[in-house]
């Protein structure tokens, strides 16, 4: 199917520009306005009646809630949606629930007065009755990063059960035989299934041994609090899973100091997740298991318009998978 996206490439113009000539043709430049639609004829590119239909009768705009702002991945995720709902001449909204249920509820209950086209969010609460209360209002609600099996809802996210197996078995491939879970809230239903792959990697390793090392936040600080905790221990794990980057990059933090006495990864492995752009520069570069946070965002964004265009029809649940993404972290520098 012929994008924006290819339109704007072959007049060599923006995906702005593109729109513009499909909605504010008063915008744009009657010669660029003639080349545009010269070549929406060769390609023959179709636009998509339902984001049109949604521009004519409603908002122009779609909330999206994630659990934190501050991490990276929420980033792209959103940098992903923002991307594909341009490509419809729509906008997004972004809102931050920190990991807050009250937080969450207040930026539904602001979505649902501004009577956005729907709302795509990451939950911190299982209180589906919002979400509902969203959909049965006409508004539709598209889960970012998670599913909820039984619900009605739509659905992108990626399998974290078989993240957090990918990430164990390739440090039981490396012979570390003691593995250490630096775990977020275990009410994080990403962590929980993230642990769950671990031990059943672990299960499967007779001379292997899990232990979980529980992190207050999922954050670099309690990454960090979590390294230290590692480093005075006299016996410690000779290899280390983080359930996300940033707790990883606090653990290398405590870790990775001159006179820590622990060297990574000769005396320690470790491992991250969500592979955000700066897992590859830290000070040890860090093997990660990569999500397609931008992806999670612009499909989010086609499910969404997929409701609208046929309430209920087609596809309702995506779910990418994770990639391992080897590093210095768990393999060392490579010789010469
Ligand atoms: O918010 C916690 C984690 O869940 C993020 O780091 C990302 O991995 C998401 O899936």
């Amino acid at each position: 199917m012929v994008s924006v996206k290819d339109v704007a490439a072959a007049a060599d113009v923006s995906v702005g520009t593109v729109s513009n000539v499909l909605n504010h043709p008063d915008k744009v430049s009657a010669a660029t306005i003639e080349r545009v639609q010269q070549v929406i004829e060769d390609l023959g590119f179709v636009r998509n009646d339902a984001a049109r239909q949604l521009r004519a009768g409603r908002s122009r705009s779609i909330g999206l809630v994630v659990l934190d702002v501050g991490n990276p991945f929420f980033a792209e995720v959103a940098r992903g949606a923002e991307e594909r709902a341009a490509e419809e001449g729509l906008v997004v909204l972004l809102g931050g629930a920190d990991q807050k249920p009250d937080r969450e509820s207040a930026y539904l209950d602001l979505f649902r007065q501004q009577r956005v086209l729907g709302v795509l969010i990451t939950p911190v609460s299982e209180d589906v009755a919002a979400l509902r209360r969203l959909n049965e209002a006409g508004i539709p609600v598209v889960l970012v990063d998670r599913e909820m099996p039984g619900e009605a809802f739509r659905a992108v996210s990626v399998d974290d059960v078989e993240g957090g197996h990918l990430a164990v078995s390739h440090l039981l491939a490396l012979g570390r035989r003691r593995i250490a879970v630096v775990a977020g809230p275990a009410s994080v239903p990403q962590v929980a299934d993230r642990l769950e792959g671990a031990r059943r990697a672990v299960a499967a390793s007779p001379d292997a041994v899990l232990e979980v090392i529980e992190a207050e936040a999922l954050t670099v600080l309690a990454g960090r609090e979590a390294g230290e905790r590692i480093r005075e221990r006299a016996e410690r794990p000779d290899a280390v899973f983080a359930v996300n980057d940033l707790l990883a990059v606090g653990v290398l933090q405590a870790l990775a100091l001159a006179d820590s006495g622990v060297r990574v990864p000769e005396d320690i492995a470790l491992i991250g997740y969500d592979d955000i752009d700066f897992a590859a520069s830290t000070v040890v570069p860090l093997t990660s298991i990569r999500q397609p946070a931008r992806a999670l965002g612009s499909t989010a964004v086609d499910l969404l318009l997929a409701e609208h265009a046929a309430p209920g029809a087609g596809e309702r649940a995506i779910r990418y998978r994770p990639e391992l993404v080897v590093r210095e972290s768990t393999i060392g520098r490579a010789a010469g």
